[in-house]
């Protein structure tokens, strides 16, 4: 007997190591048809088939019954901004136009707490019914903005990391702060937040473009004083971006010289986006052991460009995926994952079904650093995974009875699937989100 608090059963996939090169992937994968999952305090205590699980159930407590679902672990988005959830697709500018015509007038709202309560419900909600149990957050430059989004993530036990946007140049007068009380709030917002429950704090310098060389100096100095939170800012999006770093530090090579010279790449470090990149950057990073987040739905829609999924392999840096919304257009991995590999298409790299849920799963925890905590089904991890109907439509049902097996059946999900095809989303070890509750 298993003695367990909760014991799921439905076909299992997960990759069960972490991979440095995309042809390993495939090898790692492990498909159940028929399997069972136990789960115990929250984490995974075992996973097996139904055939060898069957005689560990115990006769009261009984299993919750999937057949015919997929459950997977459960989606990681390396980068998002919740308070841009109201904005999502804004017309017809590219980023710093964007910036400044609809992202920093909607983010000067989040001063009321009362309305950054209500939006990080609402966005939470949205990453539990788009299957996503973790994610890596910017607020805005209010700490009310931080309070509201970790309260409500504390509430459901989530492992969620976020941090207060620190900007104080090139920014509206309405949305400006000093370096220094960015520094003191930010230093308050740790110490309040950082390890409670399942939370992790991140740092969060806007871009290169929003900091002044005194606020890049504070956040080294938090970095040094609280080693274990993340880091993460944009890096490398749009070349209007790019040539504008290059004019305000022209001390600097290079984007990430700027990031490195203050000591910000390293370990949990996560930079959005690097799309033009130098290989002296991409050999920053990997030397470094920073990560990028690539957020395809955002990139096409901004125009900002292709990320380069074969350099980031070559280079081995750590990747994620983000939706990076409001400027990516979905919460739903299944479809940005569609899009990375229309991305992947148009530079002649096949981004095959294992390989994409692999970055949005382990490869995703590897990135953020908690692939010893969330990813897959290794016993000990944290029980947060989703429960996929992967037939939820018309199209979607024939399509799927003409799938030879399981890595047709996932890019198809891929590439037809959204959030109906999410049918729960469990946050460790319970359903937290179930379309069976929604009317
Ligand atoms: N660069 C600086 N700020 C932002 C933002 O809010 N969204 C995106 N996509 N890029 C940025
Ligand atoms: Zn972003």
């Amino acid at each position: 007997m298993i003695d367990y608090h909760a014991a799921v059963r439905g076909a299992l996939f997960d990759i069960a190591e972490v991979c440095d090169n995309a042809d390993d992937i495939a090898h790692h994968a492990r498909f159940i048809e028929d399997g069972l999952l136990f789960i115990r305090d929250g984490k995974i205590q075992a996973r097996m088939s139904w055939q060898e699980g069957e005689q560990y159930l115990d006769a009261h407590k009984g299993y919750t019954d999937r057949r015919g679902k997929l459950l997977l672990p459960g989606f990681i988005d390396a980068h998002v901004h919740y308070p841009q959830t109201e904005m999502i697709g804004a017309f017809g500018e590219q980023l710093l136009e964007w910036l400044t015509t609809y992202t920093f007038p909607v983010e000067s709202q989040f001063a009321d707490e009362a309305y950054a309560t209500e939006i990080a419900e609402f966005f939470i909600s949205q990453l539990l019914s788009h299957g996503t149990t973790t994610a890596l957050v910017f607020c805005t430059l209010h700490p009310e903005s931080v309070n509201a989004l970790f309260s409500e993530a504390l509430r459901l036990n989530m492992r969620l990391i976020a941090g207060k946007v620190m900007m104080d140049r090139h920014t509206p007068e309405y949305l400006s702060e000093t370096a220094e009380q960015s520094y003191q709030q930010t230093r308050e917002l740790i110490q309040r937040w950082q390890h409670q429950g399942r939370l992790g704090y991140a740092i969060t310098p806007r871009f290169a473009p929003t900091s002044s060389p005194e606020l890049l100096e504070a956040v080294r100095r938090l970095r040094e004083e609280f080693p274990q939170t993340w880091l993460q800012t944009h890096l490398s999006e749009n070349p209007n971006e790019v040539a504008w770093v290059n004019d305000l530090w022209p001390e600097h090579q290079r984007y990430l010289d700027v990031y490195h010279h203050y000591q910000l790449t390293g370990e949990r470090s996560v930079f959005a986006h690097g799309i033009h990149l130098h290989d002296e950057e991409w050999q920053c990073l990997h030397d470094t052991g920073s990560a990028v987040a690539f957020c395809p739905t955002s990139n096409l829609f901004l125009g900002s460009g292709l990320f380069r999924l074969p350099a980031c392999w070559q280079n081995k840096v750590r990747m994620g995926i983000g939706t990076d919304v409001g400027a990516g257009t979905t919460f739903s991995m299944l479809r940005t994952l569609g899009e990375a590999y229309k991305v992947g298409q148009l530079q002649s790299y096949r981004l095959r079904a294992s390989e994409a849920f692999y970055h949005a799963t382990l490869g995703g925890a590897h990135a953020l650093r908690l692939d010893d905590k969330i990813g897959n089904f290794a016993p000990g991890k944290e029980a947060d995974f989703v429960v996929i109907d992967p037939a939820v439509t018309p199209l979607q049902r024939l399509r799927n009875t003409r799938c030879k097996d399981i890595y047709e059946q996932l890019f198809v999900l891929m590439t037809l699937g959204d959030e109906r095809n999410i049918s729960e989303t469990w946050i460790n070890g319970q359903c937290a989100w179930s379309t069976a509750a929604v009317s």
